[in-house]
């Protein structure tokens, strides 16, 4: 079982996507453990997107990310790094397959709605950044048992 952070960007909290986009994780079967709308701050998007503060894209990101608020959601189920990225698609919505949510949602590599870490590590540094670990409410969804068989 892993668990990844989720963002819904400004972008979809402006456009009234949120519940859009959030039924569907839930109807793919993936347990929300967490969830709060917040501000990004300039620190925390430095932190956030450490890897990218010196690439040409990342001050109009940080003026992006940090405009409106953000939903940020814990997501946890089986193999879910590598679902939620899949569910995204890739990162320009140009791009994006159809039936992915930025192939659906999104016609830009800025403004692409949904942020969600890309590996183990990520996910742990993450997950850290937007949640005390308090703040994370595992639980046993009683639809388990016809989400998937036991010894998957
Ligand atoms: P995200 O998955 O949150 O990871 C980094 C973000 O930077 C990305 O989504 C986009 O919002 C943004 N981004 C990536 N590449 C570019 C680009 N070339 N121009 C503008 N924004 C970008």
């Amino acid at each position: 079982m892993q668990r990844t952070l989720v963002l819904l960007k400004p972008d979809c909290v402006q456009r009234r996507l949120m519940g859009a986009i959030i039924k569907r994780f839930e109807d793919k079967g993936l347990n929300i453990v967490a969830m709060k709308m917040m501000r990004v701050t300039p620190e925390l998007s430095q932190q956030h997107y450490a890897e990218h503060v010196e690439r040409h894209f990342y001050a109009s990101l940080e003026e992006f990310i940090t405009s409106a608020p953000v939903v940020a959601m814990a997501i946890e189920g089986l193999e879910v790094i590598t679902v939620v990225r899949d569910m995204l698609g890739a990162t320009s919505g140009l791009k994006a397959a159809s039936g992915t949510i930025r192939g659906d949602f999104s016609s830009s590599k800025q403004m692409n709605l949904v942020h969600a870490s890309d590996s183990e590590a990520s996910a742990t540094r993450e997950l850290d950044l937007y949640f005390r670990e308090e703040e994370l409410c595992g639980y046993d969804p009683v639809a388990t048992a016809f989400v998937r068989a036991c010894d998957e």
